[in-house]
């Protein structure tokens, strides 16, 4: 049964075409909450929304609504609670691993369990990895666990409630001996890794491109790789990322090329949520 069929009846016949037909669930079969998104016309029924959440989706324990988009340098979102128990902290799984974390306190969006794994999948053993912007730590994991002879994944966080749910998980997942967790802001905390990387990672769309300096000198001397993310738009979708990445490349002497690009989500009806992996070689 889906959420609109459980609805029918309840609300009026004209608003059940708005009802969301995909929404966030964070969590496991055990335990989870919803996240929604619902447009003005909806709100004298999100009760009813809720409870018919709750009815189809045997494992989720509350419904929570957004209360506006994600803000603030640790990228969080209000949330109301609008059905079931006011429970806010889950253990989220994907791809054989597990993510606690509190999802009114730290930024985390199952959506991207996908691209981790298309990341994952191209660390080779022995590598030395960087993961800029790491909040719960999804991607050092999903790094470790796919490619357990990485030498190290070093994930650089500021939110302290998201490093700390980073330093549970990283145990939570036995990788202690891979994830080197590190609280702090990358403009600070990157440089102890000057010239010892194989790879950067830097999921952060809104920003990253000021941190672009940091990770070409994180690299080693030869060069590597940079997963960098953007938010660009339709008629230009990765031009502008690797123009970013290609400038900051060639200050540091390196040669940039272009070898993966890919749309990760939809931000706004022409905007998107961007990855580009570009290899920066010695001319
Ligand atoms: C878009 S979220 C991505 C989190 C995580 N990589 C994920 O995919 O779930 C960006 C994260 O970067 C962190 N952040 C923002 N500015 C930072 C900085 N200057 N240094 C370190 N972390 C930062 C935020 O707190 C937030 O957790």
């Amino acid at each position: 049964m889906r959420v609109r069929d459980v609805l029918r009846g309840k609300i009026p016949e004209n608003l059940l075409p708005l009802v969301p037909s995909s929404f966030d669930v964070v969590g496991s079969r055990e335990a989870a909450v919803a996240i929604v998104e619902l447009p003005d016309e909806l709100l004298p029924y999100k009760e009813a929304i809720a409870e018919a959440i709750l009815q189809v989706h045997k494992n989720v324990k509350a419904v929570y609504r957004k209360l506006g988009g994600r803000v603030g340098e640790y990228r969080v979102r209000e949330l109301e609670l609008i059905g079931g128990e006011p429970i806010t902290e889950v253990v989220h799984k994907e791809h054989g691993y597990r993510l606690k974390l509190d999802v009114t306190k730290v930024y985390f969006s199952p959506r991207e369990a996908t691209e981790r794994q298309r990341i994952a999948r191209q660390v080779k053993p022995g590598e030395t990895v960087m993961v800029m912007f790491a909040g719960v730590g999804p991607y050092a994991i999903a790094i470790a666990k796919a490619q357990p002879r990485v030498e190290k994944v070093i994930a650089i966080e500021l939110n302290p409630a998201a490093y700390a749910y980073m330093v549970e998980n990283v145990k939570l997942n036995k990788v202690e001996g891979l994830v080197v967790p590190v609280l702090g802001d990358v403009r600070e905390k990157a440089r102890e890794w000057y010239g010892s990387c194989d790879r950067v990672v830097m999921p952060l769309p809104r920003g990253a491109y000021m941190f672009l300096d940091e990770a070409v000198r994180c690299l080693k001397s030869g060069g590597g790789w940079i997963h960098f993310y953007y938010w660009d738009r339709e008629d230009d979708l990765f031009a502008k990322a690797f123009s970013l990445v290609k400038e900051a490349a060639e200050k540091h002497g390196f040669r940039a090329e272009l070898r993966g690009a890919r749309i990760v989500s939809p931000y706004s009806p022409r905007t998107y949520k961007v990855a580009i992996d570009v290899l920066l070689s010695s001319p």
